[in-house]
């Protein structure tokens, strides 16, 4: 977590340096800071809180005539949100100033350490002690003193430094946490996501794992641990700075909601050609092995995860394999049972999750081939893993993820039936029909989107509930599992999603008169027993808040409140269904009046276990 920028260059640095933190502030909001370097002496400003608190600190402050500097937006690992604990930090002489995005596991060792021999500590933070260790190995020589520092720590991190003695001089480095080049004329950037100069430039060089890059206005130098030069290629990025802003929308959420037709429509360009069947040209793994494979394993956090429960039966229903599933954080610490025919799932929008990043490593290490579902391009998960599925939801700023959620479920839908066209677990025809249907959800859900008022009136009558309770079965299950972790994360009201099968065995101890129940209670196998698990709802006088299928009239007598999606078959129907809790969540975040983008205490980018 945690973002990271630093410009050498010609320009005044301040204003690029905010601009570029004010697109990285999905990393982390707990602070943030910039240090800015100018006649040898390094000036830091830092505040508690988002972007607005540095903002106001900046107004009140010089930190203008300097063309070199660094900023930092805080998710707070070690240390509490706290101006002496926000970044940037400096060494004790004030002469160096360094930002970093990971955790230093061996911290308190090297702190006590460093101490022992007189460094004085102005925070509590693990980022602390690589400013210090940089000035312990520091003899005239920046680039020497990183990579002995580097040396002696352990953990996962990315960090930029700069030295009051080097005027125009950035030395990065780099292990498991993103670090990228923006590379400009007379100019360069270095930061954790591409966003934050994407305003400036679209000419991207990506430092790898185990790399150091020393940058300069106008000389890039990546190195490798042996301080042997590595060759990098640029690479022109397609996104514009446009996809980064609010395009006329008031939230980001509410924009990245309305772009899922679009995500889904992008997910699926190219891979299900006019001629039929499916095409999966990243996947990279050959078809005789994909043939072999016995059990799919899938491995995720959070909503990603969700999204790999959907993948559960539609693996099951189309391509018959056995599907095993775990949260990347127990898989990781677990003893689990793979073999070179388990095919190992990783699904992360952000392909930095440190959790599952974990898990893929484990897996391919026991012998699995690993796929990876990631939205975004050589994200570390594209390297830990055999073959790639992208997702093209593009770029997601709101810290609760939706489009790419939505784009997760369909990437795994064309894995499933990719294995089973491989498999030939499904017939020629009734494949084409999916298909063919799949080509439809991402115009029906444009047309739902247009009559989304139904659900902000639900969301006024129920936005004070203290508690929600989700209920589902078969693949409405996983929607109801996301559509609680949106409400519960946005909007902080307490919520559970249970197997609407496994409420009587405790749950319904927690409805009474009034209490509101959202039910998937979409058109399916299970859809009446379903219905039974309304009927015990409303014998507890709870209300009841149906996801149903246009066309069920029936669901109207049975419910105080029906959310209709359009018609589709079981097992396409999440594509549809989370959408409207994920609009029952915003609006009624927002009638709480809730930061939306910027649900207290997370961070969009998940780099720490
Ligand atoms: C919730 C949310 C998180 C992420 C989780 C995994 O809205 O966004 O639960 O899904 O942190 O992140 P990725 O997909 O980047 O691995």
């Amino acid at each position: 977590m945690c973002g990271i920028i630093a410009y050498t260059g010609r320009r005044q640095c301040k204003d690029l340096l905010y601009q570029g933190l004010r697109k990285l502030e999905y990393r982390g909001y707990d602070s943030a800071g910039l240090a800015v370097l100018a006649d040898g002496r390094i000036e830091v400003v830092r505040a508690v809180g988002n972007l607005d608190s540095l903002e106001k600190e900046l107004a009140g402050n010089g930190c203008t005539g300097a063309s070199i500097g660094l900023g930092h937006t805080r998710w707070a690992t070690h240390g509490r949100p706290s101006t002496k604990n926000a970044h940037p930090h400096l060494d004790c002489t004030g002469k160096i100033s360094i930002v970093l995005n990971g955790i230093i596991e061996n911290y308190q060792e090297l702190r006590d350490q460093l101490a022992s021999e007189g460094h004085k500590f102005a925070s509590e933070t693990d980022a602390e002690v690589v400013s210090h260790l940089v000035e312990k190995h520091y003899d005239d020589d920046l680039v020497d003193a990183v990579r002995r520092s580097i040396d002696v720590i352990s953990g996962h991190f990315a960090f930029c430094v700069i030295h009051g003695d080097h005027p125009e001089l950035i030395v990065g480095a780099r292990k498991e946490c993103p670090l990228l080049i923006g590379v400009g004329e007379g100019e360069n950037f270095i930061a954790s996501a591409i966003p934050a100069f994407l305003s400036e430039t679209r000419d991207v060089m990506v430092i790898e794992d185990g790399e150091m890059v020393v940058v300069t206005p106008e000389s890039i130098k990546i190195i490798d641990l042996d301080l042997q030069p590595v060759e990098r290629e640029v690479t022109r990025v397609s996104w514009n700075a446009e996809a980064a802003e609010k395009g006329g929308f008031e939230t980001f959420m509410r924009k990245e909601i309305f772009e899922q037709p679009d995500a889904l429509a992008d997910t699926m360009a190219g891979r299900l050609p006019e001629s039929g069947g499916i095409v999966l040209e990243e996947l990279a793994i050959p078809n005789e092995e994909l043939a072999q494979i016995d059990k799919v394993y899938i491995v995720a956090c959070g909503t990603s995860y969700h999204a790999g429960l959907v993948g559960r039966y539609v693996l099951e229903n189309w391509s018959r394999v056995a599907v095993e599933l775990d949260v990347a954080s127990e898989f990781r610490y677990r003893d689990p049972v793979l073999s070179p025919t388990t095919l190992v799932v990783g699904i992360s929008q952000s392909g930095e999750t440190a959790d599952t990043l974990a898990a893929m490593r484990q897996a391919r290490s026991q012998g699995a081939k690993v796929i990876a579902i990631t939205n975004i391009m050589g994200s570390q998960a594209t390297r830990d893993a055999d073959g790639i599925l992208y997702t093209r939801a593009g770029l997601e700023i709101g810290v609760a993820a939706t489009k790419t959620h939505v784009a997760q479920i369909a990437a795994i839908q064309l894995l499933a039936l990719y294995l089973a066209q491989i498999k030939k677990t499904l017939g020629s025809e009734e494949l084409e029909a999916i298909i063919a249907e799949l080509k439809t959800i991402p115009d029906l859900m444009r047309e739902y989107l247009k009559n989304e008022s139904a659900t902000h009136e639900i969301a006024k009558r129920y936005y004070q509930q203290p508690f929600f309770l989700y209920l589902g079965r078969g693949v409405g299950l996983p929607v109801c599992l996301e559509g609680a972790l949106k409400l519960k994360e946005i909007s902080y009201i307490p919520t559970e999603a249970y197997a609407a099968g496994e409420m009587k065995h405790g749950p319904i101890a927690l409805l009474d008169k009034g209490s509101p129940v959202v039910v998937v209670a979409t058109d399916g196998h299970v859809y009446d027993k379903v219905v039974s698990n309304i009927e015990e709802v409303r014998a507890r006088d709870a209300s009841v808040i149906a996801v149903a299928t246009e066309g069920n009239e029936r669901i109207n007598s049975l419910s105080e409140d029906v959310m209709y999606i359009p018609e589709t078959s079981e097992m396409l129907s999440p594509l549809l269904s989370v959408v409207p809790l994920q609009l029952l969540a915003y609006h009624i975040a927002q009638l709480k009046g809730c930061n939306v983008d910027q649900p207290r205490n997370l961070a969009k980018t998940v780099t720490v276990e």
